[in-house]
């Protein structure tokens, strides 16, 4: 493994930035069997994407785009079959929405709306809308911009930050960033959000973890360990994790957030420890691990997220965990029980257990709920919290199974006719005045409420090639296909069945546009997978096992 340090013996995490070509290559041949989904043809565009990338540096750092010309995608370049002419049309919108400091560019736009008369922030750069358009550009052999980004932000979090009276703590990234050209100085200057002007003024918990995730990535993709190992990149880092390692009064390992402090970035009843921002956390700690030079300093960081990670995952895959035989288990749950004989630990009230989750979990299939905390069970199904923990082996590799069995069996309410939904079920009523506080733009099976978010569809692709069922991410893109450069990239779709562009969905919204591209990338080629996913920890073993429905 060239680029990225072993750091295996400090984390007791093997393998981590190996991406398993023979787990690939078998994967789909034991699903045939398991599942008839999985067709031959599936397979043989598997092989060949993986034949394409070349089995010689397969396991090297590089996933290069080889790329023949500034505008010309290297995929479609390299690509035997026609290119998709959406590919084209992507590429030239992302790069309509690069946004340049001192004539450098550093980012991507948020949404290159004209038509839409209110601006708000979307003329901005966010630090998470940019990480699938770093992706594509990394995985198209462009990997200066990344860099810009990183160290630009990187730059940021050096500011000093301030919420009236109350300064933030220092290792907190933006949110997002604008920058202003003055015409008649020639002058750039940056304006940086880190929540002091968000609605709500919510900090960005998923910013500094998207931060480290994308500097693994850049690291991965290039083989440039210089820039990873330069002391302000390091620094970076150890502010980053000072800040979510810190010792107080938790009682679990998990994170405790405030309401919107992610994608999820309004009212939506996420506050406690969404399942969004503790796969985020597991997976920014194990890229850490891989980054962190291991001087003194450096040990005693690996040290700490060693530990944490190991009780991160026990907490995560026990109690995070619902597949039927959980439910059922829940479902009969006795009620106050004291001392550490509890089986019901959280003093979930079996009351609380809403009617549509009966009917949603399948037989065979499982997920890991939104939120857990005392007596509080979110039992709703989200999206990126579910990709991510695979893509960071999160989840254990029966657990990854199992939640794409589950997306395959929920098919209609997970995908309907536009993947993805960012959350399911959607609140509705009274709920939705208690839990959103009355938000219009909340409303059931809108925007975050239940709303389909195109971006997410590169998440599930990776995820769908890591747990080797790219037939599933090929008839997303396909629903995709028809309608995302038709409806001009939408934001995000309404309705149950996604069918709607989203009640006041941006248009051109960038990682619309470069989720799709990524997707497809990585479905061309698998071996850009490990730029953004991370290997099984075989030492790191599931410790509670109470359901058996992952091993049939
Ligand atoms: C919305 C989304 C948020 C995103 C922002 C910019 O606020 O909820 O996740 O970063 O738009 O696209």
């Amino acid at each position: 493994m060239e680029g990225l340090r072993n750091v295996s013996s400090h984390c007791s995490i093997s393998d981590m930035d190996d991406y398993d070509l023979s787990r690939l290559l078998d994967k789909p041949r034991l699903n045939i069997k398991r599942e008839r989904s999985f067709d031959e043809r599936s397979l043989s565009e598997l092989s060949i994407g993986l034949a394409r990338a070349g089995l010689d540096h397969f396991d090297s750092s590089y996933s290069p785009g080889g790329r023949s010309g500034f505008d010309t995608p290297a995929s479609s370049t390299r690509n035997s079959f026609e290119p998709h002419p959406m590919v084209a049309e992507a590429w030239e919108a992302l790069r309509r929405s690069l946004v340049f400091f001192r004539n450098q560019p550093v980012g991507t736009i948020a949404a290159y709306d004209h038509a839409s008369e209110e601006v708000l922030n979307y003329d901005q750069v966010f630090v998470r809308d940019f990480v699938p358009s770093a992706l594509a550009f990394l995985m198209n052999g462009e990997p200066e911009i990344v860099k810009n980004f990183l160290l630009k932000t990187l730059q940021l979090q050096g500011w000093e930050k301030r919420i009236d009276r109350f300064k933030l703590g220092e290792g907190a990234m933006p949110a997002s960033f604008k920058v202003l050209h003055d015409p008649i100085r020639k002058t750039d200057t940056i304006h940086a959000d880190f929540g002091e002007s968000a609605i709500g003024r919510v900090a960005p918990v998923d910013s500094g973890f998207w931060w480290i995730i994308l500097l693994r990535a850049y690291t991965k993709s290039t083989g440039d360990l210089s820039l990873a190992e330069t002391e302000d990149c390091q620094k970076g880092m150890k502010l980053i994790l000072t800040l979510c390692l810190s010792e107080g009064f938790d009682t679990f390992p998990t994170l405790l957030c405030a309401d919107g402090c992610s994608m999820i970035d309004r009212r939506m009843g996420i506050y406690g420890y969404p399942i969004e921002i503790q796969a985020l956390f597991f997976m920014a700690l194990r890229c850490a691990c891989a980054l962190l030079k291991p001087d003194t300093e450096g040990k005693e960081f690996i040290d700490r997220i060693s530990k944490r990670l190991h009780a991160l995952s026990y907490h995560m895959r026990g109690y995070f965990w619902l597949d039927f035989q959980q439910l059922n288990d829940i479902y009969r749950y006795k009620t106050e029980e004291y001392s550490h004989t509890a089986v019901n630990k959280f003093n979930v009230i079996p009351d609380s257990i809403p009617e549509w989750v009966f009917d949603f979990m399948p037989t065979r299939g499982g997920y890991f709920i939104g939120n857990v905390s005392p007596a509080r069970m979110d039992f709703r199904w989200f999206a990126l919290g579910n990709c991510v923990a695979i893509l960071s082996s999160l989840a254990t590799p029966e657990q990854s199974i199992a939640i794409m069995d589950l997306i395959e069996s929920r098919w209609e309410e997970l995908v309907g006719e536009m993947p993805l939904k960012i959350a399911y079920p959607a609140i509705e009523s009274h709920e939705w005045r208690i839990v959103t506080g009355c938000d219009p733009k909340n409303t059931r099976w809108s925007y975050h409420n239940g709303g389909s978010w195109p971006v997410l569809l590169w998440m599930l692709t990776a995820a769908c090639i890591k747990t080797g069922r790219p037939q599933i991410a090929r008839k997303a893109i396909e629903l995709a296909e028809s309608r995302l450069l038709k409806d001009s990239w939408p934001e995000y779709y309404d309705g149950k069945l996604g069918r709607y562009i989203g009640k006041q969905a941006r248009k051109y919204q960038t990682w619309s546009i470069a989720g799709y591209l990524v997707a497809k990338m990585m479905l061309e080629d698998p071996s850009h997978l490990g730029m953004i996913s991370l290997e099984d920890d075989k030492h790191m073993k599931p410790v509670i096992r109470r359901s058996s429905s992952w091993t049939c």
